[in-house]
């Protein structure tokens, strides 16, 4: 019988190192292939939200990297994510998505429609799947439209994100219905706000592409109004912040509050 053993590796000062170094360098050659293979990838697309993969490595969105930081900051730092579960209604690129699994929650689902549906001025859910892969986070996703929502189609979750999408629906009543349907704790929206000057409940509607030359843009409600609404949806306390972006965190109970 023929007996192998291991061989053993000295490092520089002569102690065991645990690899041997030639597999180091091929695998620090690996990562840097990797790395150069994915910013060529991302240089294929655009990209909505900036996501930063490391080593200097970062998408160019519609927002700067700060200000998505700032952002997820006010929208996460109010919640008690960890062992949550996390849907991510209108994800598209998935910043929110990885950023609520980055901060401990225990399940996130990313759904959206518009944007992966396949629209040739989009590039359907290619870049959430690129992004999804090159930052190895475990997130579903599902595509979904918005008036198909409801608990028997995606069940429910402790914590909602309708980022972005009041403002792009039609029917945005019952998009927020139906969002709030799914929502066991917190709901989470963040809208384009207009009328500040009206203090009853108001939303302006605008025809064609009248608002930031957007044919997709079609209301602006005013901060009374979503409270209103929240309220009615049964969430028992909203707060409202107003930058960077206008985000109500709407509450059931105080379970997921700090
Ligand atoms: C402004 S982006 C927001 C993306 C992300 N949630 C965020 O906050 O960064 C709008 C999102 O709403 C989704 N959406 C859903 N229904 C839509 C509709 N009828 N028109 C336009 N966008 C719609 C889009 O696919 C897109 O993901």
């Amino acid at each position: 019988m023929i007996h192998w053993t291991p061989p053993v590796f000295l490092s520089e000062d002569g102690r065991e190192a645990a690899t041997s170094p030639v597999i180091e360098l091929h695998e620090e050659m690996e990562r840097q292939m990797n790395k150069a293979e994915l910013r060529e990838r991302i240089r294929d697309y655009k990209w909505f939200h900036s996501i930063d993969f490391g080593d200097g490595i970062v998408t160019t969105g519609y927002w700067s990297p700060e200000m998505m930081k700032e952002d997820a900051e006010t929208l996460f730092r109010p919640i008690k994510i960890s062992g949550a579960n996390v849907i991510d209604i209108g994800a598209w690129d998935g910043f929110y998505s990885f950023e609520a699994k980055r901060r401990g929650a225990a399940s996130v689902l990313a759904t959206d429609h518009f944007v992966w549906s396949g629209d040739p001025q989009f590039h359907g859910r290619e870049t959430f799947e690129l992004a999804r892969d090159a930052l190895g986070v475990d997130v579903e996703a599902l595509d979904i439209d918005v008036p198909d929502l409801s608990p028997e189609r995606v069940g429910t979750f402790d914590v909602v994100l309708f980022l972005g999408v009041f403002y792009h629906l039609f029917d945005p009543i019952d998009g927020l219905r139906r969002a709030a349907s799914l929502a066991r704790e917190v709901l989470v929206v963040v809208t384009h706000i207009d009328l500040a000057e009206i203090e009853r409940p108001a939303m302006v509607f605008y025809p064609g592409n009248e608002l930031a030359g957007d044919p997709t843009n079609w209301w602006g409600p005013n901060v009374p109004l979503m409270r209103a609404l929240l309220k009615q949806f049964g969430f028992a306390r909203v707060d409202y912040t107003s930058k960077p972006r206008p985000i109500f965190h709407a509450w059931r109970s105080d379970a997921l509050r700090p």
